[in-house]
């Protein structure tokens, strides 16, 4: 147990003229003490002593020489801070009465007491366990008892009664605590830390990705914890579970180990289904998170980190996390002048808190965006070359960006429209008619012309045939 021990030492000023006046000082076994005598008094260039009860451990002369008592319990536990008396590393033996004197005058006097600060048990807690503190002082004779409370690590007052204060551990007992004794003119604290062995909360939304985002999986352990001390207190090891979120109202898969880590020499991640993430490189000093650096469509789902501490118990932390993406209906493989609908979404209704904002490609036809384009839906009414490229939307939880992602559109034009086709149908057929035409008025040409001719042949030339005269 490693107690730190602050002591303060408040004196009034009132007390100044007051010669031989007495002073309370509450002190933990192991502090440094330091003495003051009045402020005020001109103690330069004089002769001083200090007394524990009768015995004369301390003496400074006018030109600075200074002595102390050698013997034990005191040897090289006292030294000079300009007029104060130093006790370092005080000791039961060394409370009691302290007193400074100028000559045979008794400046002040101080009743150091001691303060008995403990907690139980001594080393850490799991949460469930009783956490017991107890501040204890010696009654000072002749004094009022002083006052006495606890301030918690968050520094809340804590009214206590007699006794040891108790409170059933939780993570957020882990730290420093703080007694406070206070009596008419000085205060004094006195704290003690505590160790509770507890995952870090699991964060109070979602976890955001996409496959331009990080994926980020928190989960810690209390900072001073070291696995040996874990170790100890029987801890086993710590355990990633991934309950996948189907997408549709499938049966929901099987829940996969991610990694196991094991407090067995050499300490370290056992991959198990891994699904490309990767544990932080601090996680000896209890970072258990996971990370990697570009989300997948499939992560949706619960992680959860367990931290196994006995056969009995463990201590779990669920981490939701979502998957952002844009959806283009029909698809992303456009032809200019359809209708197009983009949707940004991560499978559930957005949360009032958060907002969604789109980023289209410089000469879209939907620049300027409309006011209201925090909505999850677009519609580009005719696509043209313009709306090709990037879209982007980002999910922003007032200015902090949880994620972002990115579709590309194609816009191709179409290079025969309708009526392009129907001209050159209607062309070719055109052609095709006028060359059938053509074809058929050539025959019936030379038809009539071979006809032609073999008529005047016969009228030409007469070939008397079988014609004799006689
Ligand atoms: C403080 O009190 C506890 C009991 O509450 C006692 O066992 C322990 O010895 C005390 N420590 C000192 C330094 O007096
Ligand atoms: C676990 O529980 C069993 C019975 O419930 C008990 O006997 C045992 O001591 C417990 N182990 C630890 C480490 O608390
Ligand atoms: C996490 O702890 C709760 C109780 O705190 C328990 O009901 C739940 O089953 C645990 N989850 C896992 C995956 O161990
Ligand atoms: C786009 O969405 C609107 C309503 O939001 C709907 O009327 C239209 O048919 C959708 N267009 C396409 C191509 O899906």
């Amino acid at each position: 147990m490693k107690t730190l021990i602050q002591s303060f030492l408040i004196v009034n000023a009132v007390l100044m003229s007051t010669m031989g006046a007495e002073e309370v000082v509450y002190a933990q076994v192991g502090d440094t003490v330091t003495l003051k005598p009045p402020v005020g008094t001109n103690l330069q260039r004089q002769y001083l002593y200090w007394f524990f009860s009768d015995l004369q451990v301390a003496w400074r002369n006018s030109f600075g020489g200074k002595g102390f008592h050698k013997d034990e319990p005191w040897t090289n536990r006292l030294s000079w801070l300009d007029d104060s008396l130093v006790i370092k590393n005080i000791q039961q033996e060394h409370f009691g009465t302290f007193s400074c004197k100028l000559k045979s005058k008794t400046l002040i006097t101080f009743k150091v007491l001691k303060l008995n600060v403990t907690k139980s048990p001594s080393s850490l807690l799991l949460p469930g366990e009783i956490l017991s503190l107890d501040c204890s002082v010696e009654a000072p004779q002749g004094h009022r008892k002083p006052g006495i409370y606890w301030l918690d690590p968050q520094g809340k007052k804590i009214a206590n009664n007699e006794g040891p204060f108790k409170v059933t551990a939780k993570g957020q007992h882990n730290g420093q605590w703080t007694c406070v004794v206070r009596n008419d003119r000085t205060e004094h604290k006195a704290t003690v830390s505590v160790t509770v062995v507890d995952l870090s909360p699991a964060p109070q939304r979602p976890q955001y990705t996409s496959l331009s985002s990080p994926l980020i999986l928190p989960c810690s352990i209390p900072a001073p914890i070291s696995w040996e001390q874990m170790k100890a207190k029987g801890i086993r090891g710590v355990d990633w579970l991934f309950f996948p979120k189907p997408s549709s109202n499938l049966i929901s898969d099987d829940p996969q180990s991610l990694f196991s880590l094991s407090l067995e020499d050499p300490l370290n991640w056992k991959p198990n289904q891994d699904r490309g993430l990767t544990p932080v490189r601090d996680f000896k000093k209890g970072d258990l998170s996971l990370t990697r650096n570009r989300g997948r469509e499939d992560d949706r789902g619960d992680y959860v980190c367990i931290l196994k501490v006995n056969e009995n118990m463990s201590l779990n932390r669920t981490v939701q996390v979502n998957v952002l993406k844009i959806i283009s209906y029909p698809g992303t493989d456009l032809i200019s002048g359809q209708q197009v609908n983009l949707t940004c979404s991560f499978g559930q209704p957005l949360p009032s808190d958060l907002r969604l904002k789109w980023f289209t490609p410089e000469q879209s036809s939907l620049q300027p965006l409309s006011p209201d384009h925090h909505r999850a839906h677009l519609t580009i009414p005719q696509v043209g070359t313009g709306d090709g490229g990037k879209w982007r939307c980002e999910l922003r939880q007032s200015n902090t960006l949880l994620a972002s992602t990115v579709i590309t559109l194609k816009i191709e034009v179409p290079k025969l429209s309708v009526w392009m086709l129907v001209i050159i149908c209607s062309a070719t057929i055109i052609i095709i008619l006028l060359l059938i035409l053509c074809f058929i008025f050539y025959k019936r040409r030379q038809r009539k012309l071979r006809h032609l001719r073999h008529r005047l042949c016969q009228c030409k030339n007469p070939k008397p045939k079988g014609f004799y005269r006689t």
